[in-house]
């Protein structure tokens, strides 16, 4: 009586265990694929950078092993045909640059940027804003958004490159509603580009300014969306010596006194309805330095007579480095991580910057908000791969802990589950058999 009675229930509670057990592997083999999907996804962060070709650093001496992506800064727009065109002193480096960085990183993606084709181009990014008239009545006729378009593909094309980045920060409210068609004609264009199946689509960016809505003009954010496959923010440059008789932080990722912060500006976009998945971190490799009125008052905010060191107070990481190291006998930069910036105060110059600290933290920030990853500006600027170092390890070292929690953790919860079973099912035996 009693074996039939077991057997009966045997009978009926191995399916329901052989269910339930299948149930379960299945369940994690479901979360351990997809925590691979994850982890490929965090591969697949983007961690890129501008080169500009007016520089006269060396593009063989760039590290591409350090980024994903290298953008190759700027080919203009020629004011009578909207046509691109490259700057003829550039023509051979844009030619050679994507075959150079691939030396280092074969799986490198080069893009090719396009700024106003203002003959003063350069300065215009770190200061005021510029006369974009060519761009503006390129992007008012459809004949001529044609022009540009085409020419654009057939540009990056022929020089090689994968990709093509628009930046252009300070277009005005027509020129913005004005975006919206371009990109959805560009979209269209390079979607239907005839080329072979060993040929990738190109890629299509564009450099924004640090919030979507400024001074009553805001970007076209569903064309933005739909069109573009990333955008970077460019989040620095807030304030400048050149126009502010104040101290200030030009890239503070945090500003708990004002909205000139990159996350008031991240969270603006966010909210707006820009999907963080394609939206990329813009930091700068240079600082800015300003002359002191009074050395002894050196705050934040602190008066200020104009930019120090240099023309417009602007300086790369690497000599803001090698200034620290000339005058500062043996100091180093102050981390703020109320504001997350670095300074470097000596006599009457006041310098603000992002050193490694500053880096890490916008890193681990940007993941934190899962945005597609950073782009820097500009690589020359780095000493020694520094940042691009800690950046790299700030990237790593969430993935590890992003593996070891969705590896080893499941495996871990498997084992006991499966003991638990076990240890139920035994006691039921033993249970059962103590019964008369
Ligand atoms: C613009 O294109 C026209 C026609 O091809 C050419 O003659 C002119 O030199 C170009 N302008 C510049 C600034 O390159
Ligand atoms: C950062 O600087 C501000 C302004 O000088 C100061 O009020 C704040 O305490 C500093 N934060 C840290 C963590 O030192």
């Amino acid at each position: 009586m009693y074996i039939k009675h077991l057997a009966l229930h045997y009978a009926s509670a191995f399916p329901i265990l052989w269910q339930s057990e299948k149930t379960i592997i299945l369940f994690f083999l479901f979360t351990f694929l997809s925590s691979q999907n994850h982890f490929s996804a965090a591969q697949k962060w983007v961690k890129a950078g501008y080169w500009y070709s007016g520089s006269d650093f060396p593009i063989s001496d760039i590290n591409s092993a350090l980024f994903t992506h290298l953008i190759c800064a700027f080919a203009n727009v020629n004011s009578s045909t909207y046509e691109l065109s490259i700057p003829s002193n550039s023509e051979q480096n844009f030619s050679i640059f994507t075959s150079i960085v691939k030396r280092k990183n074969p799986s490198i993606v080069t893009l090719l940027s396009i700024w106003d084709g203002q003959a003063d181009t350069y300065k215009s990014i770190l200061g005021e804003a510029v006369n974009s008239s060519v761009l503006s009545s390129m992007l008012a006729q459809s004949s001529y958004r044609k022009s540009f378009i085409e020419s654009s593909v057939k540009t990056a094309r022929t020089f090689g490159f994968q990709g093509i980045d628009l930046f252009w920060l300070w277009p005005d409210s027509t020129d913005l509603s004005n975006i919206g068609t371009l990109l959805d004609e560009w979209r269209a264009t390079v979607d239907s580009e005839p080329r072979n199946s060993s040929v990738s689509k190109l890629i299509l960016t564009m450099g924004v300014r640090y919030s979507p809505s400024l001074q009553s003009v805001s970007y076209p954010i569903h064309s933005m969306r739909r069109n573009l496959d990333w955008a970077h923010v460019v989040a620095y440059d807030y304030h400048v010596p050149s126009s502010e008789n104040f101290t200030g932080n030009h890239a503070a990722l945090y500003n708990p006194s004002s909205n000139f912060s990159t996350d008031f500006g991240i969270r603006e976009w966010l909210s707006g309805g820009y999907p963080s998945s394609k939206l990329v971190l813009g930091m700068p490799y240079h600082g800015y330095a300003w002359k002191l009125v009074n050395p002894t008052d050196n705050s934040l905010g602190a008066p200020a007579s104009g930019p120090a060191v240099t023309l417009d107070g602007s300086m790369g990481f690497r000599s803001i480095r090698s200034f620290i190291q000339d005058y500062g006998y043996g100091a180093r930069s102050v981390y703020n991580s109320t504001y997350v910036v670095n300074y470097f105060v000596v006599g009457s110059a006041w310098i603000n910057f992002d050193d490694v600290e500053t880096v890490r933290a916008k890193i681990s920030y940007a993941k934190e908000k899962g945005l597609l990853g950073y782009n820097v500006f500009q690589v020359i600027n780095d000493d020694n791969w520094a940042l691009s170092l800690a950046a790299q390890d700030e990237v790593r070292q969430g993935k590890r802990s992003w593996l070891w929690l969705k590896i080893v953790l499941p495996i871990a919860l498997i084992s006991i589950l499966l003991a638990s079973l076990m240890f139920y099912y035994r006691s039921r035996i033993f249970e059962r058999k103590g019964k008369p």
